[in-house]
């Protein structure tokens, strides 16, 4: 059974359904609407689309059920919960460093992270003022062009989206968490329909739709399916523990099988929904699929620009990405802040303070990789684009096949059977079969291959 008497020092959700709206919140930010659409650009469409939806459901959904799982059975943050979970199974002691893993993998994507929700805030603004109104592609591009061009500008943004959330994160768990993916998530859903249906009068709506969902098997090379396997652990928030610490606030007796479901399944159609929306804007406007990180900002303004409403649209689009955003970067965080307040008796507005300008100043280097330090790279790729590869197509598949591992053979099984509280033995098993086998070997596959082993 799970352990009722045990709780955390930070505080408890209030309810299942309120640890479904911050897993959510986790899930769902730049990572479905920023960045799926420009990596799915990159790496050739349908193909990419195909093995993505195909590892968030054998990897990602075990996954999660297994971080969530070892979360809630130490209800500490996720370094001091692997060492406890490997205590309790008789294990090497080491296994806690899988814990430093995350942090450190929490605080570099962070750094990035900032930078680019500062785009959206800056946005925000540019929608208000009237920028984007009846521009065309080459307008939007040279807004862009100019904006990430600032190293002044683009600091001024990260500073005011980090500070934001360090003073949210201050609060704790249920601080305003809770009440804004409430609301923010409808919201989402309505604006991402809307600028579909802007984008069936673009005349390359099929196109667009072809391009994510015909598969072209060309297309795929060993660095494509690591982007797609990374980019599974990354939209779903696997693999650095913030889903360990946000299982650790809840509540016992909940279904962690059908949260993990549930919330897969409204991040999956985030992404697609904001698929449909981008691409026929793209071919419409014969704008390069592979633009990079840049393709939101520089399709979506054109439809706020043309729509009717738009100006409106525009605004609240934008404001919805911020709080996105925000909902997800608090998870970033939250297990540093955790462990902060657990080992250094820091209180959590300190812990927020010391890890929040860690982060920072770290986020200047993806700042300048946009202007001043473009041409300084490292294995031919920028300081954001070194950051994001690590983070996302090392540190999170490694954290995730570790998180397997443990769960799958080191964790007892009645424990992880208790914990689950699966309704059929059979789902267990399927649960087994997959976090035992198949994710870690799908994980170590890729790897070989892209090392060129395979
Ligand atoms: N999943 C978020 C997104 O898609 C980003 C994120 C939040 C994340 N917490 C995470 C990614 C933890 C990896 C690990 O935008």
């Amino acid at each position: 059974m799970t352990d009722n008497t045990k709780k955390s020092i930070h505080g408890e959700w209030s309810s299942r359904f309120a640890f479904i709206l911050a897993a959510t919140g986790s899930a769902v930010g730049l990572g479905n609407i920023w960045k799926f659409p420009y990596i799915t650009g990159e790496n050739g469409g349908g193909a990419f689309v195909l093995v993505y939806l195909l590892c968030v459901v054998l990897i990602g959904i075990p996954i999660m059920m297994a971080e969530s799982m070892l979360g809630r059975r130490a209800r500490q943050s996720p370094i001091n919960a692997m060492q406890t979970l490997a205590e309790e199974a008789k294990a090497d002691p080491n296994w806690h460093y899988l814990g430093w893993l995350g942090v450190v993998a929490g605080f570099l994507i962070l750094s990035y992270y900032s930078v680019i929700a500062g785009w959206s805030i800056a946005y925000v603004f540019k929608a208000f003022i009237g920028s984007f109104s009846g521009g065309d592609a080459k307008d939007m591009q040279d807004l862009f062009a100019e904006f990430t061009g600032s190293p002044l500008s683009l600091t001024f943004w990260h500073t005011i989206f980090m500070v934001t959330t360090m003073s949210v994160v201050a609060r704790g768990v249920q601080g305003g968490l809770e009440k804004s993916v409430r609301f923010l998530m409808p919201g989402l859903f309505v604006l991402l329909m809307l600028l579909v249906g802007y984008a069936m009068t673009t005349g390359s709506y099929q196109r667009g739709v072809d391009f994510l969902f015909v598969p072209d098997f060309s297309k795929i090379t060993s660095n494509v399916v690591l982007t797609a396997m990374g980019h599974a652990f990354f939209t779903l928030s696997l693999g650095m523990g913030a889903i360990m610490a946000y299982g650790s606030y809840l509540p016992a007796g909940d279904s962690i099988a059908k949260t993990s479901l549930l919330i897969a399944g409204a991040d999956t159609a985030v992404a697609l929904l904001a698929g449909i929306a981008i691409f026929p804007l793209v071919f419409s406007n014969n704008l390069a699929v592979g633009s990079g990180p840049g393709l939101i900002f520089q399709t979506l303004p054109i439809a706020f620009g043309n729509m009717p409403g738009g100006w409106i649209v525009g605004i609240l689009f934008f404001v919805m990405l911020v709080f996105a955003a925000l909902t997800s970067a608090i998870s970033l965080i939250e297990p540093a802040v955790a462990w902060l307040v657990e080992n250094h008796g820091c209180n959590r507005k300190q812990a927020c303070i010391w890890s929040g300008t860690l982060v920072w100043f770290l986020g200047l280097g993806t700042v300048f990789s946009f202007n001043s330090w473009a041409n300084v790279k490292f294995f031919d790729k920028t300081i954001f684009q070194l950051l994001d590869y690590l983070t996302a197509n090392l540190m999170l598949p490694i954290g995730g096949f570790c998180i397997a591992i443990f769960a799958g053979w080191i964790m007892s099984q009645a424990n992880s059977e208790s914990e689950l509280e699966l309704s059929n033995p059979v789902y267990y098993q399927v649960w087994q079969i997959l976090v035992r086998y198949v994710s870690p070997a799908a994980v170590f596959l890729v790897f070989l291959h892209v090392v060129g082993v395979l």
